[in-house]
């Protein structure tokens, strides 16, 4: 899959190094393409890596991945151009500046308003609830941390949940896009737990069924 990646930050070159040695080819989408972090990145992408602008990046990508800050995402959205049929994957959480709560939810989400900023575009909420340490391995002991996803397009699901599965978590599909109005609460409690509560970047969601 040809997979471009918008940000090179935590999110973005943890899931691009992961992708990228899976066999994907990885393109990031940086304001840097040039800079010395972006290319020590590409040498960690695997062998079919490129940087480019953001515009450019997504050219013939399958899927895209949005990691970018919250409060930049409308404006990152908009130097993109038309997105209609593209896959975005929307990792983003709409923090407030010093992560003491969430600046949308329960009646509208990061992922709804991310889907009206980009017309047309199946917008797939996912890999917003987990860290970036677990992003890197997901297995704990014998289980797989959950990695919850949502979207109102079919096809554009199963690739995410294909890019879900590949890095090794177990996917759960959490309905339609609206269900981000639950997905990024949840983010919010894992970074309540994580850093307030003393559990430390290395827990995860998991759920059990029987
Ligand atoms: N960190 C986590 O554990 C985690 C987990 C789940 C979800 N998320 C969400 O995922 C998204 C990315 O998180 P992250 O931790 O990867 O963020 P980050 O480390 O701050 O990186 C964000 C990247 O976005 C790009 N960017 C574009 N415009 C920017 C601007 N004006 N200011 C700053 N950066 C800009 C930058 O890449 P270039 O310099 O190459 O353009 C930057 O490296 C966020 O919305 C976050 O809420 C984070």
């Amino acid at each position: 899959m040809n997979i471009a990646i918008l940000g090179t930050g935590g999110v973005g070159a943890a899931l691009g190094g992961r992708w990228g040695a899976a066999g994907h080819a990885v393109t990031y989408g940086s304001r840097t393409p040039q800079s010395e972090k972006v290319q020590q990145l590409l040498a960690k992408s695997g062998p079919s890596a490129a940087a480019k602008s953001p515009r450019e990046s997504i050219i013939g990508a399958d899927a895209i991945l949005f990691a970018v800050p919250w409060p930049v995402a409308r404006e990152t959205l908009e130097t993109l151009g038309d997105l209609s049929g593209r896959t975005l994957i929307d990792c983003t959480n709409p923090l407030l500046s010093d992560m003491s709560g969430i600046e949308l939810g329960h009646v509208i989400s990061a992922g709804e308003q991310i889907a009206a900023w980009s017309p047309g575009a199946n917008v797939v909420k996912a890999f917003n609830s987990a860290s970036v340490k677990v992003m890197l391995n997901p297995q704990f002991g014998e289980h797989r941390a959950t990695m919850f996803y949502c979207g109102d397009d079919a096809a554009a699901k199963l690739t995410v949940r294909q890019l879900i599965e590949e890095i090794g978590f177990d996917p759960v599909d959490a309905g339609l896009l609206r269900s981000s109005r639950y997905l990024e609460p949840l983010a919010m409690l894992y970074i309540h737990l994580a850093f307030r509560q003393g559990f430390g970047s290395n827990c995860a969601f998991k759920i059990m069924k029987r």
